[in-house]
């Protein structure tokens, strides 16, 4: 069966730009994200830059990852940067005690991190602690990366290598600081957060983007507390993180076995990104009108149970065709909210949770989730074009949701990108789209869908779900019309 909707894309108001920032990615000390993942042993035969892996550095900059959060989530409170500078066989070993006990070898450390973001051509972003470190340790860690003047510590720098400062910019002061960041209260958090930000220096060339350790979803006491106690000129960004979980916490849910309710309830689950972004906005406009601090939403994506037969605490998922249908109609909300949300990074990057990228020995494989970041590579840095939509419902039960979603841009060249996701399995969706302001006159696509939304892509059978060539939309009049199949994401471009 099919249904019917209306879009209208106001070509003719361009608003703020979709920052680059909110195609982000986090990369954590986590199961087989950094170890096993960027980070291979010397022996292993894939092509190298000292121990990290070329394919995935390579697959990365093709959907042109503009940064990457590291070292954590929980590992970044409980890390300590300078056990991971210097030889490293002087680098002291310590355990992984948010990620399953593991030995860190702390072989991955700054210098191993900021070579990777190079090697991906993309901003570092760097979660410092302040669960278990000192204003001291955070100050010493800028002052390593950002100056370049006389010092201890920049000689240190030198000694290992590197001698001009980096120049990280992205800060953030703590993760998840109500919970395992240090179980803090907001009240308390907030005043700790202005001590450790006042200790991380300006440097030449490196103005620090602080950013404050935010709201567990629909923790909306925490956002008010941290608006109302940090002075605006004190942070860039304020985070907020929130999961998909199909199930519940306890028992997640499965990432390949499931029916149509749990499909819908993640849809749901995924939606609400929605309502937080917009109720977190109303708070933040109350004390910050002019929109100088972004929501940065460092920590999204779907979380499942693991693989059977992986470690619990590695965090080892596959990705379907409902992650796709997840990260095109989250990054869909990020883009609408352009002007409020600046940054945004998914959960994480390889081997775990959403992840864009797996890798089993030498093979990798680009999950469907990668296709999506791919598409929508196009909305990066252009303008957001307002869009109005009046379509139809995706039923379950007693409950609904909206079926299609959509955003649209204009990059620098003139182009218009519409990027829309049809989230009912059930039914193709028909699109008649008024584009105000615009004389285009082609019209060219491509889709990301497949049959089922348990439908996976395996190392056997990469190729399942991938982009191709998409032929479903038309020039009539001077209306656009589309036909969305079910299940399916669709970029479009029109000149
Ligand atoms: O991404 C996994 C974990 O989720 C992170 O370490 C933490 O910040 C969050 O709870």
């Amino acid at each position: 069966s099919y249904a019917q909707a209306r879009l209208l894309v106001n070509a003719h108001a361009p608003k703020e730009t979709i920052s680059r920032h909110i195609y982000g990615h986090f990369s954590e000390h986590l199961g087989r994200c950094i170890y096993d993942g960027f980070w291979v042993s010397d022996t292993m035969q894939v092509p190298k830059k000292d121990r990290i892996r070329m394919d995935v550095v390579e697959a990365l900059k093709k959907i042109k990852v503009p940064n990457l959060r590291w070292p954590g989530g929980c590992f970044a409170d409980e890390y300590h940067w300078r056990d991971g500078i210097g030889p490293r066989e002087n680098r002291p070993k310590m355990i992984n005690s948010s990620w399953g006990n593991v030995t860190e070898d702390n072989s991955f450390g700054t210098h191993e991190f900021l070579e990777l973001c190079s090697l991906i051509d993309c901003e570092p972003y760097i979660s410092a602690n302040v669960g278990s470190g000192t204003v001291q340790e955070m100050n010493n860690w800028v002052e390593y990366l950002n100056f370049d003047g006389l010092s201890p510590l920049t000689d240190l720098r030198k000694k290992n290598g590197r001698d001009k400062p980096w120049g990280v910019e992205f800060w953030g002061v703590g993760n998840e600081s109500w919970g395992c960041g240090g179980n803090m209260t907001p009240e308390y958090y907030a005043g700790e957060y202005r001590r450790y930000a006042t200790f991380c220096k300006n440097y030449p060339d490196a103005r620090l983007k602080k950013i404050v350790s935010g709201a567990n979803s629909n923790d909306y006491n925490w956002t008010e507390v941290m608006m109302k106690n940090i002075p605006l000129n004190m942070m860039w960004g304020l985070s907020l993180h929130h999961y998909t979980i199909p199930k519940n916490w306890g028992d997640k849910g499965s990432a390949t076995q499931f029916n149509e309710r749990e499909y819908f309830l993640a849809m749901r689950s995924c939606m609400e990104m929605e309502t937080l972004i917009q109720r977190h906005s109303i708070i933040m406009d109350k004390y910050d009108p002019n929109k100088r601090v972004g929501l940065v939403v460092d920590e999204w994506g779907i979380w499942t149970n693991v693989e059977p037969g992986t470690n619990p605490a590695f965090l080892y998922q596959q990705n379907s065709m409902r992650d796709a249908i997840i990260a095109g109609t989250t990054l869909n909300i990020f883009n609408n909210h352009a002007d409020r949300v600046k940054m945004a990074e998914l959960a994480q990057t390889v081997n775990v949770l959403q992840a864009v990228i797996l890798t089993k020995g030498r093979q990798m494989l680009l999950t469907p989730t990668y296709h999506i970041f791919d598409l929508y590579k196009v909305h990066q840095d252009a303008k957001l074009l307002p869009v109005q939509l009046a379509g139809p419902e995706y039923n379950s039960e007693n409950d609904k949701l909206q079926a299609v979603n959509v955003s649209a841009s204009q990059d620098a060249s003139g182009a218009i990108h519409i990027s829309f996701v049809n989230i009912d399995p059930n039914k193709d969706i028909t699109i008649r789209t008024a584009l105000n302001g615009s004389s285009w006159k082609n019209v060219t696509g491509q889709i990301i869908t497949s049959p089922k939304f348990t439908d996976i892509n395996t190392f056997e059978q990469p190729g399942k779900i991938v982009p191709a060539a998409f032929k479903g939309a038309k020039k009539e009049g001077e209306e656009l019309v589309v036909t969305l199949p079910k299940l399916s994401v669709v970029v479009l471009e029109l000149k």
